[in-house]
């Protein structure tokens, strides 16, 4: 009986041993490397669009685990966030910022936490830009000059330009670049006005607000000048409601950014004159610029997305149909 306890004993070490050095424990766990994306929010198509293209660059891919945190719009909700991911330990991070200031004691916690982090969309100001790895999204002066070079051409020079300015965010660099080149153009041409400007924070249901509001008392004006789609799509309906014509032969012209499906098609359509092109498109491209940093190639300080802008005139059916966003 005593020698059967003890091969009954031994069985049991031996079958306990072969559990613990068995298959799972010992082997090397298959990690995914963890991103963290704080998004600015979700205000208009073109940041929907946006999303999406993050997401799916990285969704289905058993390599990155990509958590998105959306910060309606707000730095505050960023700055929370941010700080979740670092208490976490996530291997990267990637912002959106929603504004350019503001953003120093974040990053440098970021980066003393020693985790690298990708600026994307808008930029930040900050003095030390070895506090991120690389800025990737629009050259947004560009798309305002652009825009008015096109106006320019438009209005002869003993015509004047009554402009209204819709503004998206305060501070966030869509709307500084936009702003600056329509300033900084008017500046040089004594037939060109501004207006007003008018807060629409880059959503239609603000851009609608402000705009009724503001034509109840002033309808004298000739350009609309609106620094996303889904502000102009607010001022379309207001300028309608008010019984102010625009467009192709109309009283206002309409110079738009973003140039998602919508826009191209009233644009195509003869409804809005100009739309300038802001592409969200650019997922894959920042999981590329992820890849080489970790294969440890060097990355550009600043990548610019391919953008142009577009009349009545480039736009066919078959052009809007395709369009992506
Ligand atoms: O920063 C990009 C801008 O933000 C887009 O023009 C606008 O639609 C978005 O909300």
């Amino acid at each position: 009986m005593k020698r059967f306890f003890s091969i009954l004993l031994s069985l049991t070490m031996l079958l306990g041993m072969a559990g613990c050095s068995g298959a799972r424990a010992t082997e090397p766990v298959n990690k995914a490397f963890v991103i963290g994306f704080s998004q600015v929010g979700s205000e208009s198509d073109w940041r929907v669009a946006n999303t999406k293209s993050m997401t799916s660059a990285f969704e289905n891919d058993p390599e990155y685990d990509l958590v998105m945190e959306n910060a309606r719009q707000e730095q505050e909700n960023q700055f929370t966030a941010v700080r979740k991911f670092i208490l976490e330990g996530v291997d990267f991070i990637i912002i959106a910022p929603t504004v350019e200031e503001g953003w120093e004691t974040v990053l440098t916690e970021i980066k003393d936490a020693g985790i690298p982090v990708i600026i994307m969309d808008r930029s930040v100001a900050v003095e030390d830009d070895s506090l991120y790895l690389t800025n990737i999204g629009s050259d947004f002066l560009r798309q305002g000059k652009l825009a008015v070079e096109w106006l320019n051409g438009e209005i002869p020079s003993d015509k004047q330009a009554k402009i209204l300015h819709l503004q998206g965010t305060i501070g966030a660099t869509a709307q500084i670049q936009r702003t600056k080149a329509l300033e900084d153009a008017v500046a040089t041409h004594s037939n060109w006005e501004i207006t007003s400007q008018l807060y629409g924070d880059f959503t239609e249901a603000k851009a609608y607000e402000v705009m009724t509001e503001y034509l109840k008392t002033n309808k004298d004006i000739n350009v609309l000048y609106s620094e996303n789609d889904n502000m102009t799509f607010g001022a379309m309906r207001a300028l309608d409601e008010a019984g102010i014509t625009y467009g192709n032969g109309g009283q206002v012209k309409i110079i738009t950014f973003d140039a998602t499906k919508e826009a191209l098609q009233y644009c195509h359509d003869g409804r809005i004159d100009l739309c300038v092109e802001c592409n969200p498109l650019f997922g894959t491209t920042v999981k590329d610029l992820i890849k080489k940093y970790r294969n440890g190639e060097t990355i550009p300080k600043h990548v610019y997305v391919d953008e142009t802008a577009y009349t009545t005139k480039e736009i066919t059916q078959e052009f809007v149909n395709s369009r992506e966003y």
